[in-house]
């Protein structure tokens, strides 16, 4: 039986360089430094990177997900870049880390993790998605498309080893509960939920007994931290990540990055308080200017090798997304004319979540009586 391993993305805005674009340079050289004295101990290689003023930790190891050297080692990084945040008076300096004390698991302490634990196979083809100024649930319509909808990925109707679908784990981000839905024939249950991409929220792929990948190793995983959720006030957004493995039994990798050919509407947009259309593009253009956007994807590629992470390729870096990104500028500038108007603006069900309870306290006591 070939050794398992575990390929972890933690992630955290320690800063942004100016207001909330970008992560510093210099951040990303203390992260590798960190990483690198961790290397061949606890972790067997990383890749840094960022996506707007989001620091990505990719790290591959043999302890699983939830393992606590390796968020430790993440949240110690995070500590360290926060000092150098400190030093340059980045802004919003260390803003992620929400606890003063690292408690065995970075969850509920404010970074994101998306991590998969799988058997390797001959050849691993894996993706590692980052998105800025959006939230978890902008992940729901690309996963669903690569995974489920035969009009994105072909596989499904002509691939032997993938006509019997795939398993969904949803979780409820309010009443933190989940469920698993096979596809296809829990479709259309499915995308009652996951539509609803604010509380309902794609957590993790399975492919299906009868297929070529063991049943119980997800192929995908997406990070659900929601920070309003563990701060109780408004502290920015929980810019999500994602992993995805290609090939093979799964969709091919053109199947897993066609979906962002499509710039859909998610929210996130400016002071979290927006819908816009999120853009692919190369980790070059990750930064955040146009009204603190427009939302961004970036999609680096590895094949991984024992742990080794042979890569990256910068796949939304190719003219294939040109439309895409030309279609994402013309759709901001219609929902920009909108300004405070929704559906620009978050429905007020949303706006919940942001600074807005704190604009209505101020006229609460405006209010009169209609007669
Ligand atoms: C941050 C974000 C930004 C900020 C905005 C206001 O994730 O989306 O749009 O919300 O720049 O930031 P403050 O209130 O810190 O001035
Ligand atoms: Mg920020
Ligand atoms: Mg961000």
């Amino acid at each position: 039986m070939a050794e398992k391993i575990t390929v972890s993305i933690i992630k955290a805005d320690v800063g942004g360089w100016p207001g909330h674009a970008l992560v510093h340079p210099e951040l990303k050289v203390i992260a590798r430094n960190e990483l690198e004295k961790a290397k061949g101990k606890d972790i067997i290689d990383y890749y840094v990177s960022n996506c707007g003023d989001d620091l990505e930790l990719i790290m591959t190891h043999r302890k699983g997900a939830d393992n606590e050297d390796i968020h430790r080692l993440a949240w110690d990084t995070f500590i360290a870049a926060t000092e150098k945040a400190k030093e340059l008076k980045l802004y919003g300096a260390g803003q992620d880390l929400l606890s003063d004390a690292f408690s065995g698991n970075v969850k509920g302490m404010g970074p994101g993790v998306a991590e998969l634990e799988f058997t390797e196979r001959k050849a691993e083809p894996l993706v590692a998605f980052f998105m800025d100024k959006t939230e978890p649930g902008a992940f729901n319509l690309p996963i669903y498309k690569m995974f489920a909808d035969p009009f994105n990925t072909i596989g499904l109707v002509i691939d032997p080893s993938a006509t019997q679908g795939y398993t969904f784990e949803v979780w409820d981000i309010k009443e933190h509960k989940r469920v698993f839905m096979d596809c296809p024939e829990e479709m259309y249950a499915l995308l009652a939920l996951i539509g609803a991409k604010s509380r309902y929220v794609i957590k993790r792929v399975y492919p299906r007994e009868g297929g070529k990948l063991p049943a119980d190793e997800p192929v995908s995983a997406i990070s659900t931290e929601k920070l309003y959720e563990i701060a109780g006030d408004y502290v920015g957004k929980d810019d999500p990540v994602a992993l995805v493995r290609a090939q093979s039994g799964l969709p091919a990798l053109g199947e897993v990055l066609e979906p962002f050919a499509f710039p859909h509407l998610v929210s996130g947009w400016m002071r979290g308080s927006h819908n816009g259309p999120i853009m692919p593009v190369a980790q070059s253009n990750a930064k955040c200017t146009r009204f603190d956007g427009p939302p961004r994807v970036v999609a680096l590629g590895f094949q991984i090798a024992n742990g080794r992470l042979v890569g990256p390729v910068d796949l939304f870096d190719d003219p294939g997304f040109d439309n895409a990104r030309d279609l994402a500028k013309d759709v901001a500038d219609y929902m920009r004319r909108h300004g405070p108007f929704e559906p620009h603006r978050l429905p007020l069900e949303d706006m919940e979540y942001t600074t807005m309870p704190k604009v209505l306290n101020k006229l609460k006591d405006r209010f009169q009586p209609v007669e």
